[in-house]
């Protein structure tokens, strides 16, 4: 090569680096499917060391399924080929949608492996969900206002007309213990209108700068005891260096609540929760996550359709189905998502996710 080719084409290393800096997941895999060459932003995705990949299959490192033309020593591998398809990789806890396609390398009839580019499409594939979600029940919330307004202003009425009659009955009534009863019930319509005008309302004030493992630790350190009393082992795995987020802490802090109260109550006879958080970076975003993992029985494909909608509850006079609901608004209301799956290994997983505000990009791990 003269030196003035030289000097215009790119060097070999200078190429090599090109690609490791491409902003989208790369790999050069070989016609069995090996991973000959990652560049970082598949590292970042995979959550894996380019280093280590080097001759495992592509396929177990995307966390596809086994089974299939994309798994390992599938068709797809063998003609390196792959139109853009969305695929959702699992492997462990960690879950992900990526937007993945495939081009031969050399020549197409006779290709010497392939070119795989691949990004996280999770948060437009979990978009569609959110919304969706969303539109179900904004038609709902100005009723419930009403409905917990309505129903909340004779009772205090009530109950102080109860109270002044228990006064003016003789110590030993027995209409005293009948009296307490009505006033039990009563606390129990007003925890519903409270939950009903937390979900139709829901006050998001005093946004300050919280890192989320402050807020796991506080509802984690709450239900500890019922943890313990059902034989439910909790495991926080909490992320380092987690940048901070405007949260409002005790709004967050209830809908993390509602979301592990709702996994203890699908393990009543033990199980392990797993609370974890980290920092991810989406394509044109970052954000902090923090996820719910249970054991119990996982959520059937029909309840999950639902499981936002106000009242609506699986747990017959146990429930009043409304925690998932206000859950939802809170994080809406932080701009944030929440997104629920069933574990491959049994269970379900819910994520909250907080976008990070522009300014504060790139910021933490
Ligand atoms: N971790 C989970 N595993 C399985 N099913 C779940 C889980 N979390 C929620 N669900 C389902 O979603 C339904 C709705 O949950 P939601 O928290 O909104 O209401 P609830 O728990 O029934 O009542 P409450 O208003 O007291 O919270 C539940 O009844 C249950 O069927
Ligand atoms: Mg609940």
């Amino acid at each position: 090569m003269s030196k003035t080719a030289a000097t215009q084409s790119l060097e070999a290393s200078e190429a090599q680096r090109c690609l490791w800096d491409l902003d989208f997941g790369f790999a050069v895999v070989s016609l069995e499917g090996d991973v000959r060459f990652l560049n970082h932003r598949a590292e970042e995705l995979l959550e894996v060391r380019a280093e280590e990949t080097i001759g495992h299959p592509a396929a177990e490192l995307l966390g596809l399924m086994p089974d299939g033309p994309l798994g390992i020593g599938g068709s797809v591998w063998k003609k390196c080929v792959l139109p853009p398809t969305q695929i959702l990789s699992q492997r462990g806890e960690k879950e992900l949608t990526l937007e993945c396609r495939m081009v031969p390398l050399g020549r197409p009839s006779r290709p010497d492996g392939g070119l795989l580019m691949f990004e996280d499409a999770s948060e437009s594939a979990d978009e569609q969900q959110f919304q969706r979600n969303i539109d179900r029940f904004s038609s709902v919330g100005n009723l419930s206002a009403v409905m917990a307004h309505e129903i909340r202003n004779p009772l205090t009425g009530i109950r102080t007309t109860i109270q002044f009659v228990q006064t003016k009955l003789p110590k030993a009534s027995p209409l005293k213990q009948d009296l307490e009863d009505a006033i039990k019930e009563l606390d129990r319509i007003e925890q519903f209108t409270t939950d009903l005008l937390q979900f139709a309302r829901p006050k998001i004030s005093g946004l300050q700068e919280a890192n989320i493992n402050d807020i796991a630790e506080k509802v984690l350190t709450h239900v500890a005891k019922r943890a313990e009393e059902q034989g439910v082992q909790i495991k926080g795995e909490l992320g380092d260096d987690l940048p901070l987020i405007p949260l409002d802490q005790a709004a967050v802090q209830q809908a993390l609540l509602n979301i592990v109260i709702n996994a203890l109550d699908v393990m009543p006879d033990g199980g392990l929760l797993r609370v974890s958080s980290s920092s991810r970076r989406y394509r044109s975003r970052r954000a902090v996550e923090v996820a719910v993992a249970d054991t119990g029985t996982g959520i059937s494909e029909e309840v999950i359709e639902k499981i936002y909608d106000p009242f609506f509850t699986t747990r017959g006079s146990g429930g009043t189905g409304l925690g998932l609901s206000i859950a939802l608004q809170i994080v809406k209301e932080h701009g944030g998502r929440i997104h629920v799956r069933n574990r491959p290994q049994g269970g379900a997983i819910f994520r909250l996710s907080f976008r990070l505000p522009e300014e504060n990009d790139g910021a933490g791990s």
